[in-house]
């Protein structure tokens, strides 16, 4: 693993979700960004900057693109580098937080054997009759919508992560969870099982992950850093949900100086998309939860 010094205005520095002083966290033990997104959206072959996170995204690209991974978190990218070097997954705080929701779900009409049941159906019509006849009751919009009220999202994240989210966010995420199930078979898809039954990553790893170059860095300054037109593709996560303008500012400036001709770049946030955004692929990704999905030519930014 290499260091740089991070310099950034970004909550994401502090590596919690809370905004209290303290120690880093592993916030995800797992990624829920479908890489099949990136794998369409790259070169083949290309040189990729990734931010590590869980470092999912990072080993399904590494069989064909040479991938720099890079996190602001030190904690984090320490548990992608033990990934990497075959050790087990865990879970972060992201995935505690989900387990207990889960374990909510019988009181709402989600008994596991009827979630499984549902995630083993391959026929999007199929899924939306059991989804509408048994998971989607009274109960259980209810309990998104507590889940997802302001109330219990300030008591878990800092204000920063929190002040762009779409109002009604239970609503929101319901649909964005209809719209998957109602277009992309359950069967095939590892994302849903990771939300709905906590199941996390045991894919054997591919021999290049050996390959991957290890950053402790923030994304802006690494970037900055980096020989220009460098990069085929840049695959940013959400870690713009939690950053200041001037921040988004300083990364795309950083992003169109190091991409290379005809790079691409995969942002992705919880917002709601804005009205025109021709290029918005969150449709398509199987972990169902994004508002945006943006797929982009980096001098398009
Ligand atoms: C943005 S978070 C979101 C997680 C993600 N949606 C997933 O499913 O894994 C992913 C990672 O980005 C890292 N991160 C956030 N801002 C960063 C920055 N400016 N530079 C480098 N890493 C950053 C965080 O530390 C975290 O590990």
């Amino acid at each position: 693993m290499e260091m740089t010094t991070a310099v950034a205005a970004t909550t994401w520095e502090h590596g919690r979700f809370d905004a209290r002083d303290g120690p880093h966290k592993l916030l995800f033990g797992r990624m829920y960004e479908d890489a099949a997104i990136e794998g369409n959206a790259f070169r083949l072959g290309g040189r990729v900057f990734c931010i590590a996170s869980a470092g999912c995204t990072a080993m399904k690209l590494t069989p064909h693109h040479e991938v720099v991974a890079v996190d602001i978190n030190p904690v984090q990218l320490a548990y992608v580098e033990h990934r990497l070097n075959g050790g087990s997954s865990r879970a972060g705080t992201a995935e505690r937080i989900l387990a207990f929701a889960r374990a909510l779900g019988p009181l709402t009409g989600w008994w596991p054997s009827r979630v499984r049941a549902f995630l083993d159906l391959n026929n999007p019509v199929e899924q939306m009759v059991y989804w509408r006849r048994d998971l989607d009751t009274r109960r259980f919009r209810a309990a998104l919508d507590l889940l997802f009220s302001a109330p219990t999202l300030r008591s878990i994240y800092a204000s920063s992560f929190l002040h762009f989210l779409p109002p009604n966010l239970g609503a929101v995420m319901r649909r964005r969870m209809e719209r998957c199930f109602a277009s992309l078979p359950n069967r095939t898809n590892p994302y849903a099982r990771a939300l709905f039954l906590g199941e996390m990553p045991n894919e054997r790893l591919p021999p290049e992950v050996k390959n991957i170059r290890l950053m402790h860095a923030d994304a802006a300054t690494f970037l900055e850093s980096e020989p220009v037109g460098s990069f085929d593709g840049f695959t940013l996560s959400n870690i713009l949900d939690g950053a200041s303008v001037a921040y988004e500012q300083r990364l795309f400036a950083a992003v169109k100086r190091a991409a290379a001709p005809g790079a691409v770049v995969v942002l992705r946030s919880f917002r709601d998309p804005p009205s025109m955004l021709p290029a918005n692929h969150a449709a398509e990704d199987r972990a169902m939860i994004w508002g945006v999905v943006d797929v982009r030519p980096a001098i398009e930014l």
